[in-house]
């Protein structure tokens, strides 16, 4: 709180608003009492201008394109981290030490089985069911398999046995999704692999070809991941609140943040990104028809992966993410025409006035997806993908929102109403 505060006449009557001001300058108006001192409710559709929560977790500055995690620059974080380190991070405020370090890499590997049980669900799903609502079904049906074990004594307390196993545990369900989806025997977790070599094993080894984990695609998949582990209060971390501030509890609160992400204005654009640049490749490259379209008003059509909420400059996830794209293809001696594909588009959009003038600029979806390829990850999964790297992120505020007094009173945003007043019933024979 500052000791300042606004003005607010209201019909002839003056109101205090008070402000309030984070620990890195920016202020807002504190309205908590707005309804209860004027009658009035504020009205901010997609709460474009609301804050909705205090967080101590991570800060944005959209203008100038800064993300901390707890204080530490995304580039620190991302040139020098495990990823289960930064979820280390996140969840408990500290980076680990080397012990603290080791124990949770135990963790990580004492919890990576999944219940036998839960193996018949994937017989069961359609064929070609999307890895994201596969993923949402069991991340939720965790919480039946693993109820009483969960009671931990602080379950809001950073790394618990909940959030370890959870932690652990989303690795072989996507990776059990995808060798169901091909139709290949499942590849279990293994004790001496770190926690992204696990992943990766247990989606490309198999009996007849054996998978010789690759540090290059062990590297760049940490990079991904730390660039995806938390984005402050995004639709899907803002959905994982909301959920748990009505007393869920946390496996069924995350499956409601997975199908949050699913959609293509959030983190289901990485994919939507690689189904354009394989539409405009098809279409003799014509990437300026697609730039038109995107740019004419009367056409919906989107340059997905363009343009983000809260920055309006380049993304620093993009920045590292689009240098790796570099380094990961060389290194892995790959070729992929839609790398130079995004390039030129990225060129002719960065001096577009249409663009310009909307601070329209990549986000972290444009070039994440070709370094998903590279590693042989295939488009249906790339949204999985990001949800492993925001599950640390999404438990953090889960965590969060509970120890806070005030956001753990359930979510109940307001209205506009705008329908009929009122009207006499009408009985069924008489309309
Ligand atoms: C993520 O919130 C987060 O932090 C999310 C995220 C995270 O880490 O959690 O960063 C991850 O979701 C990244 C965003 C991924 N989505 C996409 O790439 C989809 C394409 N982008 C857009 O649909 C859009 O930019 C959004 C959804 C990202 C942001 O939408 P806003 O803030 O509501 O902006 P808007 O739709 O009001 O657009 C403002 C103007 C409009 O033009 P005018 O009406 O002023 O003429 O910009 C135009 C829009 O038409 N515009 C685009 C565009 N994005 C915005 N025009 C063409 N292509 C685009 N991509």
């Amino acid at each position: 709180m500052t000791n300042q505060s606004a003005q607010l006449i209201i019909e002839g009557k003056s109101y205090d608003i008070p402000i309030v001001e984070s620990t890195t300058g920016e202020r807002a108006l504190d309205i908590r009492q707005l309804l209860k001192q004027t009658g009035y409710i504020t009205f901010d559709s997609g709460y474009m201008n609301t804050g909705s929560c205090q967080s101590a977790v991570t800060y944005l500055d959209g203008k100038n394109g800064i993300l901390r995690y707890r204080g530490y620059d995304i580039e620190d974080l991302a040139t020098n981290c495990l990823f289960i380190e930064v979820a280390y991070l996140l969840l408990t405020g500290e980076l680990p030490t080397q012990s603290e370090l080791e124990k949770f890499r135990h963790d990580m590997i004492r919890f990576a089985l999944i219940h036998e049980d839960m193996i018949h669900f994937f017989d069961h799903f359609p064929p070609n069911s999307s890895p994201m609502s596969i993923l949402s079904t069991m991340v939720g049906s965790l919480h039946d398999f693993y109820p009483e074990m969960d009671l931990d004594e602080d379950p809001y307390g950073g790394v618990t046995t909940m959030t370890a196993r959870l932690l652990s545990k989303i690795r072989t369900i996507a990776a059990f999704s995808y060798k169901k989806n091909i139709g290949h025997p499942l590849v279990y977790p293994r004790a001496d692999l770190s926690y992204c070599g696990n992943f990766l094993n247990m989606m490309f080894d198999r009996p007849n070809m054996p998978y010789k984990v690759d540090p290059i695609a062990v590297s760049a998949l940490n990079k991904l991941l730390i660039l995806h582990a938390d984005h402050e209060q995004n639709c899907s971390t803002s959905t994982v609140r909301l959920v748990g501030s009505a007393g869920v509890r946390l496996y069924p609160s995350i499956s409601a943040g997975i199908s949050a992400l699913w959609g293509p204005l959030h983190g289901g654009a990485n994919a939507a990104v690689v189904r354009m640049l394989e539409t405009i490749q098809a279409d003799n490259m014509d990437y300026m028809k697609y730039i038109n379209k995107a740019k004419d008003p009367n056409d919906s059509y989107r340059l997905t992966g363009f343009g983000h909420r809260v920055y309006k400059t380049y993304d620093p996830r993009a920045k590292l993410i689009k240098q790796a794209c570099t380094e990961v293809l060389n290194s892995l001696n790959v070729q992929d025409p839609l790398l130079d594909l995004a390039q030129e588009i990225e060129h002719v959009v960065s001096n577009d006035d249409y663009f310009i003038s909307r601070n329209l600029y990549p986000n972290v979806d444009f070039y994440s997806g070709i370094i998903y390829r590279a590693l042989g990850i295939p488009t249906n999964m790339f949204t999985v993908m990001f949800a492993l790297g925001r599950l640390p992120g999404w438990i953090t505020h889960w965590q969060e929102m509970h120890m806070d007094k005030e956001s753990s009173r359930i979510g109940r945003p307001r209205q506009v109403y705008t329908g009929v007043v009122s009207r006499p019933f009408v009985s069924l024979e008489d309309r």
